[in-house]
C-alpha cells in the first residue's frame, strides 16, 4: 500500500521513469517511433528533457498533466494532433488512424 501512493506520488513529479529502450520496443512501437520521427521529431523532444519548438515529449504519460495542464491521455493527445494546439498546427490531414494508433503505443513507452 505504502509503496503503491510512493509510485503515485513519484508520477506526480518531474523525476519519471527513463523510456523504454527502442531495443526493447516492439513492432507496432518501433513504427510509431519512425511516425515521430517524421512527424513530430522537428518539433520535441521524445527521449531527452529540452524543449525544440514544443516542449519535450519525454515522460508525457507518466506525469499526471500535459504541458497546458490538461490531463495526460490519448483523447487529449490525439485531440492535439489532429487539431492543433496553441503554436502547434493541426495534422489530422497527414496522419492516418493507422499511424496515429503506433505513435500514441510508442508515446507511451517514453
Ligand atoms: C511545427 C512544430 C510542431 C510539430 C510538427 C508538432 N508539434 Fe506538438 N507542439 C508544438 C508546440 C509549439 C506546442 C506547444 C503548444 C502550446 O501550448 O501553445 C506543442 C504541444 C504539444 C503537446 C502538448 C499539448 C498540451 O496540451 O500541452 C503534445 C502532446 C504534442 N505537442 C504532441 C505532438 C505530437 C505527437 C506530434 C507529432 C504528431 C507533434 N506534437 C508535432 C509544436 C509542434
Amino acid at each position: 500500500m505504502l509503496a503503491a501512493m510512493a509510485v503515485t506520488l513519484m508520477a506526480g513529479c518531474r523525476r519519471v521513469p527513463p523510456p523504454t529502450p527502442l531495443s526493447e520496443l516492439n513492432a507496432q512501437q518501433m513504427h510509431g517511433h519512425a511516425v515521430f520521427q517524421t512527424q513530430c521529431a522537428r518539433c520535441h523532444n521524445d527521449r531527452q528533457d529540452a524543449p525544440l519548438n514544443g516542449p519535450p515529449l519525454i515522460g508525457i504519460y507518466k506525469k499526471q498533466y500535459l504541458h497546458s495542464g490538461a490531463p495526460a491521455n490519448d483523447e487529449r493527445v490525439t485531440d492535439t494532433i489532429q487539431h492543433g494546439h496553441g503554436l502547434m498546427p493541426a495534422m489530422g490531414n497527414t496522419i492516418d488512424q493507422q499511424d496515429l494508433d503506433d505513435l500514441l503505443r510508442y508515446l507511451h513507452t517514453l
